[in-house]
C-alpha cells in the first residue's frame, strides 16, 4: 500500500504524519509479536519496535521546536492497520513477516522522501531514521528468502536470545 507521506509542503505536518507512521508501525510490530510463534522472530522484531518507539521520541520535541503539535498514536489514518487488520486473518508466521515487510516498504518510502526535503534541524534523525528503516526492511526480505541473516540488534538493545535453533 502507498503513502503519500512524505511529499507534504509544510514541513511540520511532514513531521507530525510521520510521527504518526511511526505509532502505527508500533501497532503493527505489536500485533505481529503477538501472533508470531517463532521465539527468534518474535525478539527480532521487537527490537525493531523498540527504533520506531525511539523514532517517536526524537521526532516529539523537534516538532515542539518547529511549533507543531506532536501526535499521541497513529491518528485516524492508520495508515498500516490494513496491513495489521489483514495480519489477524493470516495463517502462519511467513505470511505475518510478509505484511510487515509491506508495512515496512512504506516506512521506508515516507522516511526516504522526509530526509529528501528535511528542515535542517530534522536531517541527522531522519538519516538514523532512514538506517533503520533500512535494516528492518532488510532482515524481513532476507528471512522470508531463507537467506542466512546476521544478526540485528536494533540500536537500542544489545541482548539476543542465543540459544535457539535457527528461524528456517
Ligand atoms: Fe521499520
Amino acid at each position: 500500500m502507498a503513502t503519500r507521506i512524505g511529499t507534504e509542503d509544510n514541513p511540520v505536518e511532514m513531521l507530525e504524519h510521520l510521527m504518526a507512521l511511526d505509532f502505527d508501525a508500533i501497532e503493527a510490530y505489536n500485533a505481529a509479536i503477538e501472533r508470531l510463534e517463532n521465539d527468534q522472530w518474535k525478539a527480532q522484531l521487537a527490537t525493531f519496535r523498540s527504533d520506531h518507539e525511539r523514532h517517536t521520541h526524537e521526532l516529539a520535541p523537534l516538532i515542539r521546536a518547529m511549533g507543531g503539535n506532536p501526535p499521541s498514536g497513529p491518528g485516524a489514518k492508520a495508515m498500516l492497520t490494513q496491513g495489521k487488520v489483514r495480519m489477524a486473518n493470516l495463517m502462519g508466521d511467513e505470511a505475518i513477516l510478509k505484511a510487515m515487510k509491506t508495512n515496512e516498504d512504506d516506512t521506508n518510502t515516507a522516511y526516504e522522501r522526509a530526509l529528501a526535503h528535511c528542515p535542517p534541524e530534522a536531517c541527522e534523525m531522519l538519516a538514523r531514521g532512514l538506517d533503520d528503516e533500512h535494516r528492518h526492511r532488510e532482515w524481513l526480505i532476507a528471512t522470508l528468502e531463507g537467506r542466512p541473516v546476521q544478526e540485528m540488534p536494533g540500536r537500542t538493545t544489545s541482548t539476543r536470545p542465543g540459544s535457539q535453533p535457527p528461524p528456517l
